[in-house]
């Protein structure tokens, strides 16, 4: 075959000379415009880790200074293993989506009963602990450990897509199998880690989701998308998350003196277990107060009598869309009766126990006046 007509089989992202160019371009971009960050100047694995799972689903500006303090105060993954579940939460408060702290430590108490506490280095090891998937285990070995491991996340995502000129939805299978094919086709042979961070680093800074900065680009000579002027096109659109809207209802629990709250903490295996709430008629459908109330002396023992509505908030959780309305409420039979879990705190205590985003806003709006 001759060879012009070879070469028309395969795509530009696949060749060589391709690869090689866009890697260096990269990489001098990247010595000079690389953001400084707490785990790039010390990428040790239990940092790295840290840093990936907290990044997962919030922004760098967001997740600095909980690293900080997470590091500061769970230095390795021995401590990780041993902080109370209670004392953790309260360091994650305000991150959110608290699955991952849970799995973190899970992880951790892995590591230590099968790894003697020693961080896994191989990706095997790495994969079957909570919370680590092959993104994340590709990420931890190539950054602390210069691994030659691809990774695919958001950024890159979109990075890859539009470099290779990728017109499908990234997540469907025979997309998703292609770029995870770029990711591992455009890793040199040593560098990786830093390789992989310049190519998040790129679609965080230069190649965002919405008006990339083409004209800045270290790659545009080498970008389908930005030939084409497909920028704005490519990515494909992400299969829509379809939002279900749901009401639940919250009650503000006082004692006689109106200056304790009843709450508890969420047994494990419910949304935010762990955490601390109120009265709640979380994951059910009710169309009114009473209803909800009759529920929660039902399922959960609290026998409450709904008074005055005092606030609505709205929020979401994965795919639901909750309006929360907040009650005054009675505990029919007084104090005494509620649950042994249940618990009259302080506004001290409610003040530092660990809560989840609208538990906290209800708080606020408690103690304020
Ligand atoms: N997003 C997630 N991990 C990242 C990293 N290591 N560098 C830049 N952006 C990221
Ligand atoms: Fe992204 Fe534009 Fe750079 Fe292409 S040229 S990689 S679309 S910023």
């Amino acid at each position: 075959m001759p060879h012009g007509a070879a070469n028309s089989l395969i795509a530009a992202w696949q060749d060589a000379p391709w690869q090689q160019d866009v890697r260096r371009r990269l990489l001098a971009w990247f010595r000079n415009h690389a953001r400084t960050l707490p785990w790039r100047s010390e990428p040790t694995l239990y940092r790295v880790w840290v840093s990936e799972i907290m990044l997962q689903q919030t922004q760098v500006a967001t997740v600095l200074p909980y690293f900080e303090r997470f590091i500061s105060q769970l230095p390795d993954v021995q401590s990780l293993a041993a902080i109370p579940e209670s004392d953790l939460m309260k360091l994650w408060e305000g991150l959110g989506y608290y699955r991952r702290v849970r799995s973190m430590q899970a992880a951790a108490k892995q590591i230590m009963s099968v790894h003697n506490g020693n961080f896994p280095t191989s990706f095997d090891e790495l994969i079957v602990l909570p919370g680590i998937g092959r993104y994340t285990a590709g990420a931890i070995l190539s950054i602390a450990l210069d691994k030659r491991l691809p990774i695919l996340e958001g950024n890159t995502q979109r990075v890859y897509s539009r470099l290779m000129g990728l017109k499908q939805s990234p997540t469907a299978p025979d997309a998703n199998r292609l770029l995870w094919q770029f990711a591992e086709s455009i890793l040199p042979r040593r560098g990786c880690g830093v390789l992989n961070q310049a190519l998040m680093e790129l679609g965080a800074l230069i190649c965002t989701p919405r008006s990339p900065a083409c004209d800045n680009c270290p790659l545009r000579t080498r970008c389908y998308a930005a030939e084409h002027t497909m920028q704005e096109t490519i990515p494909g659109k992400l299969t829509k998350l379809k939002y279900e809207d749901r009401t639940e209802f919250a009650f503000v629990v006082t004692n006689r003196e109106k200056s304790k709250y009843l709450v508890r903490e969420i047994p494990s295996g419910r949304r935010w277990a762990g955490l601390w709430d109120f009265p709640r008629s979380s994951e059910q459908k009710f169309a009114a107060a009473d209803d909800a109330a009759n529920w929660l002396a039902i399922a959960e023992g609290v026998d409450l009598q709904a008074g005055t509505k005092q606030l609505t908030l709205k929020h979401a959780v994965t795919r639901f869309r909750i309006t929360l309305h907040v009650y005054q409420a009675r505990l029919v039979g007084g104090k005494s009766n509620a649950p042994h879990d249940w618990y009259f705190a302080s506004s001290d205590e409610l003040r530092s126990l660990p809560m989840s985003t609208t538990g906290r806003k209800i708080v606020n709006r408690l103690l304020s006046p």
